[in-house]
C-alpha cells in the first residue's frame, strides 16, 4: 500500500524536485494533496510554483491549497538569492492552468488527518514549518493522528546555511519549528548535514538532462541555475538537493542513517535564533523526539532519483 502524504512546501528549485519524486513514485507515495506556505518566495509564488511543478508532471489532479503566508510571529525571510526573483527561476515554463484548490491549506491538513484512520497520514514539510504549527495549534487531536512527519530542516555539524548557527527552514519560523519539534510526532529530520551530501555533480545533472523529457529538462536547468549560489558560497561541485531527501525517504529509507535524539529549537538568542540544538552525543537526559539524520547514500539516491524522474 503506498503511503499517504501531504507535502507541505516554499517551491524552490528542490522543492519542485521533491514534488516530482513523489509523483513518479505512485507504488510508494499516495500524493494527498500539496499545501503551499511563505519561504524561498511569498506565498503567491511558492502556491503558482507548486501548481507548474504538478502541471508540468502532468498531476493536475492534485489538490494545491495555499496557506499561511507569514511566520508566527516574525516578518518573512525569503531567499531569492538562491532561488531567483520567481522561486523557481531556471526552466522557462507556463503559467499554471490549474486553480487553487478552495479553502485554506491548514484545514486540508486538519480536515484530510481527522478524516484517515488514525497513523495513516504522513506530513512533509519542505519549508518553514508555519502551516504545520498552525495545524496543530488549532486543532490538538489530530497531532496524535499523524503517522509521521519527515522534513527538511535544521542541521548540527553544518550548522546553518542562512545565519552561521541556522538553517533557512527552520530559522523563518523558529516559534512553528519549536511548536512541531515539542508536539510528540514521530519526526525524521533530514538537516544539511545529510543534504550538503547529495549534490547535483555535472555528471548527475547530465543524467536528468540525458532523459530527453521535458521533466529531465526542467530538472537539469532549475539544477543549472540554483547550483551558481552554492557553488560560490561552498565551493562545491554542484548544488545540494535538499527536499527530494525527503521523498527518497519514504521510497528507499535504507538510503538513509541516523540517530533518534533530542532536538530543541533555539527561539530567544538574536545570535543563534533557529539553530537545531542536536544533542547528538546524548549529552544530556532530554528525551529523543526526532530521528536526526546523518549521511545517505549519495549515488544510491540520484540512482533512484534518476530512474524514478524518467517515469515522467
Ligand atoms: C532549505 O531551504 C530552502 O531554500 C530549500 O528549498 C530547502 O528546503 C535548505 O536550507
Ligand atoms: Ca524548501
Amino acid at each position: 500500500m503506498p503511503r499517504k502524504i501531504i507535502i507541505d512546501t516554499d517551491p524552490g528549485q528542490d522543492d519542485a524536485v521533491a514534488i516530482l519524486l513523489a509523483l513518479a513514485s505512485p507504488d510508494e507515495i499516495d500524493l494527498l494533496g500539496v499545501t503551499a506556505v511563505a519561504g524561498n518566495v511569498p506565498l503567491e509564488l511558492t502556491a503558482k510554483n507548486a501548481r507548474i511543478v504538478c502541471e508540468l508532471a502532468g498531476h493536475t489532479d492534485v489538490p494545491v491549497y495555499a496557506g499561511c503566508d507569514r511566520p508566527l510571529n516574525r516578518p518573512l525571510v525569503t531567499a531569492e538569492h538562491v532561488h531567483g526573483k520567481t522561486g523557481l527561476d531556471g526552466p522557462v515554463l507556463p503559467d499554471p492552468q490549474m486553480p487553487l484548490a478552495q479553502g485554506h491549506a491548514v484545514d486540508f491538513i486538519i480536515d484530510t488527518l481527522r478524516a484517515h484512520e488514525p497513523g495513516t497520514v504522513t506530513l512533509c514539510p519542505l519549508g518553514p514549518l508555519t502551516n504545520i504549527a498552525t495545524a496543530f495549534t488549532k486543532a490538538p487531536d489530530i497531532v496524535d493522528r499523524v503517522q509521521e512527519i519527515v522534513l527538511m530542516g535544521g542541521a548540527y555539524f553544518e550548522v546553518g546555511n542562512i545565519t552561521p548557527a541556522a538553517e533557512f527552514n527552520i530559522y523563518v519560523d523558529p516559534e512553528a519549528a519549536d511548536i512541531v519539534f515539542k508536539s510528540g510526532a514521530h519526526i525524521v529530520v533530514m538537516p544539511l548535514d545529510v543534504t550538503h551530501d547529495a549534490l547535483v555533480t555535472p555528471h548527475r545533472n547530465d543524467a536528468f538532462r540525458a532523459l530527453d523529457s521535458k521533466v529531465g529538462h526542467a530538472v537539469a536547468e532549475m539544477t543549472d541555475f540554483f547550483e551558481r549560489f552554492d557553488k560560490e558560497k561552498y565551493g562545491s561541485e554542484g548544488a545540494p538537493l535538499h527536499d527530494p531527501c525527503v521523498t527518497a525517504y519514504l521510497i528507499r529509507p535504507e538510503l538513509f542513517s541516523g540517530r533518534h535524539i533530542n532536538v530543541e529549537i533555539e527561539t530567544q538568542s538574536e545570535l543563534t535564533l533557529g539553530m537545531t540544538v542536536a544533542d547528538w552525543w546524548r549529552v544530556t537526559d532530554r528525551p529523543a523526539n526526532a530521528m536526526f539524520m546523518g549521511s545517505v547514500d549519495a549515488q544510491g539516491f540520484f540512482d533512484l532519483l534518476t530512474e524514478r524522474l524518467a517515469r515522467l
